[in-house]
């Protein structure tokens, strides 16, 4: 079978995916739903966190056969760690195609999504017609594999303001059990779901001193396409 499956926690790696989807004429399917085990033509598309590859999404390259992947790696213009090369290595050699794609960070409020489309037909084409190809290594700061997760959780925390409800919608988004009536615990990964799926705007994140001087740094644009 053919199928877009994607990642998503703030709409970024889902538009892509729909893109794809609606070009190729695909299914999309949400990871967290209950996907196929096996695909003749498979198109990824996921959030780099960290600099690092989702553990959901490692979960599910680990248990899944493709014949010909497509890796789509989105990322917050600061620096696409070296996913898709990783996918390769570790989980899956028949890549297709691949990209890093610049989108709106989930951290920062007033940034731009990413709408240059155009860029991406060759991706398409490339789906249509597939031969394997070889997922350059790029440079990677050695400090990204260095705690991810501890540094995502000292790098900010989620509030919870007066306009809350008590609707509890946080909880019923958040896919790992991690906020209970705005409030978050210990599994939190601070993917922000929760803080985009709030209907009153209640949930909002106070960055760390260390991620608000990083999040300032030079953003890049580049799209990087591997066909
Ligand atoms: C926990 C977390 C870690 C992130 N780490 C990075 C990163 O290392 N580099 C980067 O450029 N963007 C990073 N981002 C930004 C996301 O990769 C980017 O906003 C992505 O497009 C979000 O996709 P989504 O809306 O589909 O979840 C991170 C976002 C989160 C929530």
């Amino acid at each position: 079978m053919n199928a877009v499956v994607f990642y998503s926690n703030t709409g970024q790696s889902k538009a892509i995916a729909t893109y794809f989807a609606n070009q190729l004429g695909y299914p999309l399917v949400d990871i967290e739903t209950k996907c196929a085990e096996h695909y003749r033509n498979l198109v990824l598309v996921f959030p780099v966190h960290c600099q690092n590859i989702p553990d959901i999404v490692k979960h599910f390259l680990k248990n899944v056969s493709v014949e010909n992947l497509t890796a789509i790696a989105t990322y917050g213009k600061m620096c696409c760690g070296n996913v898709l090369y990783e996918i390769q290595k570790n989980y899956q050699k028949n890549i297709v195609a691949g990209a890093y794609i610049p989108t709106k960070h989930s951290c920062i409020d007033n940034d731009d999504v990413f709408c240059d489309f155009d860029k991406l037909k060759h991706i398409v084409e490339k789906v249509k017609e597939p031969s394997y190809i070889q997922i350059p290594k790029l440079y990677k700061n050695p400090l990204a594999d260095v705690f991810p997760k501890l540094r995502s959780k000292l790098g900010l925390t989620i509030q919870k303001n007066a306009d809350c409800s008590g609707c509890n919608l946080c909880a019923e988004r958040c896919s790992f059990g991690a906020i209970k009536s705005g409030k978050t615990n210990s599994n939190c990964i601070r993917c922000l779901r929760c803080v985009e799926a709030c209907p009153h705007q209640a949930l909002k994140i106070k960055l760390g001193l260390p991620l608000k001087v990083y999040l300032r740094k030079k953003k890049t644009q580049e799209v990087i396409i591997y066909t």
